[in-house]
Parts: structure tokens; C-alpha cells; sequence
């Protein structure tokens, strides 16, 4: 059970999962400290949770830069106590097939969801260890499952951060360590991912025309009617609130890909060719019709 004033530290708590999480975990009356990089968004959920009563601070941090995390640790621990929950969730998505994608998106997206992991487990790891108290949630995703097509970019990110998390939920039993682990592997929800173009820093933005064909428009909006009908933020905090009281480690948000997954372990375990072909928005866009 989670006691009065444990902080809670939620990165890329500005919105989306992040911001459901902040409400969820500071309605128990801790303090929550939201480090994100957009400042207009951090500022007006800095200002939603305090005039619900919760204890809330933002601070800006860019989870993908290893000076600015260590910043925001040096912060975090001069003003509260160690993190009693640290959720490492910020995170942006870009699409486009692996010959299609540039470097530059490699670097932007395994910058925030893979460094923006490592960093944060190497800025608040060894201070939760040396209290032996707290829980790390990792987000990955139904991603970090599955190799869609077209989604490679993030696949890979979200694969690593998965095991990640697995090996540190083994190290942290093989320590006998109270640290408790878990990982986030929400399927849809509606946030603001869609959308992640919007953090995305100028040095590591394209200039080339691929992006604004007609093809990527089209898909672009079947999406985001997918994600019209994508579960609510606050359910995917709900859980993973219980996930931290009953220390469960894989926390899905919905069993829709359990199927998938089920199928890429048998291929695994026969050593057969994968057999998910079907691309995800045309797989929902058919089941929806
Ligand atoms: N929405 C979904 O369907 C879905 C599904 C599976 C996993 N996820 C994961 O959930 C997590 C939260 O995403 P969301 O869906 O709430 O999206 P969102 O865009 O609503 O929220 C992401 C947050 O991360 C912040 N952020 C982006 N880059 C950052 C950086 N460099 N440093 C600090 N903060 C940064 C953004 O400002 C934003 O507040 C991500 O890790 C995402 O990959 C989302």
C-alpha cells in the first residue's frame, strides 16, 4: 500500500497515460512531480492536479539527454523523499517501414522510449536500491510483443524496453530486493501519440517529401479513427494503480492481441516462420466494420 506523501515521479506526465497516471497516484495524497519536455502542456497539468488538491510540482526534462535527467534526479531528491513509484512513460511513436525510415527517426524514437529508460533507471535506481523501497513502471507496449509492420521504428523500442524490465524484475528478486517491477503494455488508448511530431526536436526532424503523400494521409487518419475508439487514459492508470498494490509484473491494458502474442510464442517455440501478416490498422479498421 502506497503511505501519505510518498512522491511519485511520472515522466512524460503532461498528457496522455502520463496525466491519468498523475490524477490516479496524487488522488492518495502523495506528491507528484511530472517531468516532461512540452512546458505549455506541463504547466496546465501542474495546475488541473492542484486545483484538485493534489500535491503537484512539474519540472522540464528531456528524457532522450542524459544531462538533463540527471538534473531532474538532482532536483527531485533535494526537494522530496526517493521516489516511492517512478514511472518511466514518456514516450513518442513515428510509423513508416524500415526501408522507409531515416536515421533520424532511429535516433529520435530510440532516444525518448529506450535512453529516456535507461537514463531514468541509471538516475533513480541506485537510490530506490540504497532505501530497498518503491516500484519502477516501465511503459512498453503491445509493441514491445509484437512486430507489426510498418511500426518498426518503435517496435524496437518498445522491445527493449520489455526486457528491460524483465531483467530487472529478475535482479531485483535475485537481490532479495522490496523493489517491485512492472511493465506497462497498454494496446490503444486515446492520447495524444499520434501527435508526438509535436515534441520532436528540429535537429532531428526530416525534410523530405515522403511524409506528406497522400498514401501516408490516408493511413494516418484511419488511425486516428481507430484511436477515437481506443480506451480512456484513466482505465490504463486505474490498472496499473492495482498492478503496484498486488505487485503484478505485465500489466495489459486489453486482450485483443493476446491471440498474436500467443501465436508469435508458438512460432518461437517451433521454430516456424512468423505468421502475423496482417497490418494492424487494416486488421482494426476490418474487425470495427
Ligand atoms: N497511446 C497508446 O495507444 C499507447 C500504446 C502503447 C504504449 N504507449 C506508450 O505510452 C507512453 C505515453 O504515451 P501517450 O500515449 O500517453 O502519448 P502522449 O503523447 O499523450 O504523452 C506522451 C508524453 O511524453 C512527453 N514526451 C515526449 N518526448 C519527451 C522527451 N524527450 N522528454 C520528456 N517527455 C517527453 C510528451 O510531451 C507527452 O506529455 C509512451 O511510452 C507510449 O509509447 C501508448
Amino acid at each position: 500500500m502506497i503511505k501519505e506523501k510518498q512522491s511519485v515521479v511520472i515522466t512524460g506526465g503532461a498528457s496522455g497515460i502520463g496525466r491519468a497516471l498523475a490524477f490516479r497516484f496524487g488522488r492518495g495524497g502523495n506528491d507528484i512531480i511530472v517531468g516532461d519536455v512540452e512546458e505549455s502542456a506541463l504547466n496546465i497539468t501542474i495546475s488541473e492536479l492542484r486545483s484538485e488538491g493534489i500535491s503537484a510540482t512539474g519540472i522540464i526534462v528531456d528524457v532522450a539527454d542524459l544531462d538533463s535527467v540527471r538534473s531532474f534526479k538532482e532536483q527531485v531528491i533535494s526537494d522530496f523523499t526517493p521516489p516511492y513509484v517512478l514511472c518511466l512513460n514518456a514516450g513518442v511513436g513515428a510509423g513508416g517501414s524500415i526501408s522507409e525510415s531515416d536515421i533520424l527517426d532511429w535516433e529520435w524514437v530510440l532516444g525518448v522510449n529506450l535512453w529516456g529508460v535507461i537514463y531514468g533507471l541509471n538516475a533513480f535506481l541506485p537510490i530506490m536500491e540504497e532505501n530497498n523501497n518503491g516500484h519502477v513502471i516501465i511503459t512498453s507496449s503491445i509493441a514491445g510483443h509484437l512486430s507489426y509492420p510498418n511500426m518498426g521504428v518503435y517496435n524496437a523500442s518498445k522491445h527493449a524496453v520489455l526486457s528491460i524490465a524483465e531483467t530487472l524484475y529478475y535482479e531485483v528478486q535475485e537481490k532479495n530486493s522490496d523493489i517491485g517491477v512492472s511493465v506497462l503494455c497498454p494496446g490503444l488508448v486515446k492520447t495524444n501519440i499520434l501527435d508526438s511530431d509535436r515534441n520532436r526536436p528540429e535537429i532531428l526532424t526530416i525534410n523530405d517529401s515522403l511524409d506528406e503523400s497522400d498514401d501516408h494521409d490516408i493511413r494516418k487518419e484511419a488511425v486516428r479513427e481507430i484511436y477515437n475508439l481506443a480506451l480512456e487514459p484513466e482505465r490504463v492508470a486505474d490498472l496499473v494503480f492495482k498492478a503496484v498494490e498486488s505487485r503484478q509484473f505485465y500489466i495489459f491494458t486489453e486482450d485483443t492481441f493476446q491471440g498474436a502474442i500467443q501465436s508469435r510464442h508458438r512460432d518461437i517455440e517451433l521454430a516456424r516462420n512468423p505468421m502475423l501478416g496482417a497490418n494492424l490498422v487494416e486488421e482494426h479498421l476490418n474487425d470495427s466494420d
